[in-house]
């Protein structure tokens, strides 16, 4: 059977796949920026509209790194503000467990569900560390051991919330002044890490549930997306790494008595369109030389190196030094937990090829995922599709507003003449793009 593709888009944020400082760019702050970018996904039909989240500015030896977008609005906030000025595009936050009550989030959420009428997920993160944690009243309190226990007991008490008003519990009778049923939103709960009681404060939204995302990579994150989230948003999207996980992930969904089409697989993706393939191939080739500049080259080593690199040139060798393990040269951001076999690929692939420094960087750590004319870039996403490569995908823009403007003028009408991609919506929940149940 033909699968139907499933996209997403993401507002770009950090990392070096957002060039900000190309003149094309546009603010990555103003509401004007968050519009257009949900208009356009809007305009492609696009399932959902997505943000991400960070809770503490990325540092580099002690100093704010801001190679990257630094000072991003918070997310339920603007995605609030997009449900007035959207009618159907799904909006997706990000909202860490381990920083938040189950309450609050359960009410946040519920309550842009309710604003948006039925278009509200919930990217469930699990970041704990403690450089995060020191902006937070109970500091970087939580072992790394304990992310998913106390994401699994959040989103299991959030769901509670949800589900603590019965279809007939609001009343609203004027004549009686009988707004709601007695007994209306109670709750008490138990674990590890909440013991909570009390009324949830909000009769159920259009979806009941909003839709659960899952980003984390480990066995235990892709356990709790098996077991309880609609959406895994991953970072496996070429094809053969694709297939890999959404076979493993897939397969561990029996023994939670569900079905493969209850969890759509949707990994981070770039893409790179012009009129014929070497065209895009030269643009792509320009758009990596913006991603990875001499400075942002310097700490992405440093990330792998472990050690303050400073004094090398970019384009020079590679660092002669051994990398440390464990080092917090960069905070804020994922290390290597086994830097060695890394630095020996990048060392053996630079002598190779004659390659300096950055351009190691910008060759192993190639972002770009479809590139080539609308036609072969149609083909290609339609492809992973429908080998189980992915579901669908969440397009990451290197430019803010206007970065999926080529997609979505040119590949989505392929999309759609090929039979694969919605011409217009069909329901009006994000549930229902999703083609998900309750
Ligand atoms: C594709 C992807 C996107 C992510 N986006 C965010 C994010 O926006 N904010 C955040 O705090 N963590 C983000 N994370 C980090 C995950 O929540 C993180 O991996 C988790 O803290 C640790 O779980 P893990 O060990 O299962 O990977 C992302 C992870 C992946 C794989």
């Amino acid at each position: 059977m033909t699968k139907q593709i499933h996209l997403a888009a993401h507002f770009p944020g950090v990392n070096n796949t957002t060039v900000w400082s190309d003149p094309a760019s546009g603010s990555q702050i103003d509401f004007a920026s968050f519009r257009k970018l949900a208009e356009t996904a809007e305009r492609g039909t696009f399932d959902f509209f997505f943000l991400a989240e960070g809770l503490r500015l990325r540092e580099v030896k002690g100093r704010i790194h801001d190679l990257d977008v630094v000072g991003r609005p918070e997310s339920l906030t603007v995605l609030s503000a997009l449900a007035a000025v959207t009618t159907h595009l799904g909006l997706a936050a990000t909202v860490n467990s381990t920083f938040n009550e189950p309450y609050e989030l359960a009410k946040r959420l519920a309550t842009l569900d309710h604003v948006s009428g039925g278009r509200a997920a919930w990217n469930v993160v699990t970041s704990w560390d403690a450089f995060t944690g020191e902006n937070f009243r109970r500091g970087g309190y939580l072992d790394k051991s304990d992310r998913y226990v106390r994401a699994q007991e959040s989103l299991r008490i959030v769901r509670k919330l949800w589900d603590s008003w019965t279809g007939d519990d609001l009343v609203l009778d004027q004549a009686s002044g009988s707004f709601a049923r007695e007994g209306a939103g109670a709750f008490a709960d138990a674990g590890p890490h909440f013991d909570i009681r009390g009324r949830f404060g909000l009769p159920p939204s259009p979806q009941g549930r909003p839709v659960i995302i899952q980003a984390g990579d480990s066995d235990e994150g892709r356990e709790f997306a098996a077991a309880g989230a609609d959406v895994i948003f991953s970072r496996h999207g070429t094809f053969a790494a694709g297939q890999t996980f959404y076979k493993d992930v897939k397969s561990r969904l029996a023994k939670y008595g569900r079905s493969d089409e209850s969890l759509k697989i949707m990994p981070a993706v770039t893409v790179v369109v012009a009129d014929t393939d070497a065209e895009a191939i030269e643009k792509a080739a320009y758009i990596r030389e913006q991603q990875v500049s001499g400075p942002t080259a310097l700490v992405l080593a440093e990330l792998l190196w472990g050690r303050d690199l400073s004094a090398y040139d970019p384009d020079g060798p590679l660092p002669a030094e051994d990398p440390v393990v464990g080092s917090s040269v960069t905070q804020g951001r994922v290390g290597y937990n086994d830097p060695f076999p890394i630095v020996a690929e990048w060392r053996a692939q630079a002598e190779a090829n004659g390659w300096s420094l950055r351009q190691t960087v910008i060759n192993q750590q190639n972002r770009q995922t479809f590139v080539g004319s609308p036609t072969t870039v149609a083909e290609a996403v339609n492809r992973h599709v429908q080998e189980n490569a992915a579901d669908g995908f969440v397009l990451v823009p290197h430019l803010t507003p206007g970065g999926l403007d080529d997609f979505v003028d040119r590949v989505i009408p392929l999309l759609r003449e090929y039979g694969v991609f919605r011409s217009e919506y069909s329901g009006t929940t994000l549930r229902d793009h999703l083609g998900l149940s309750r």
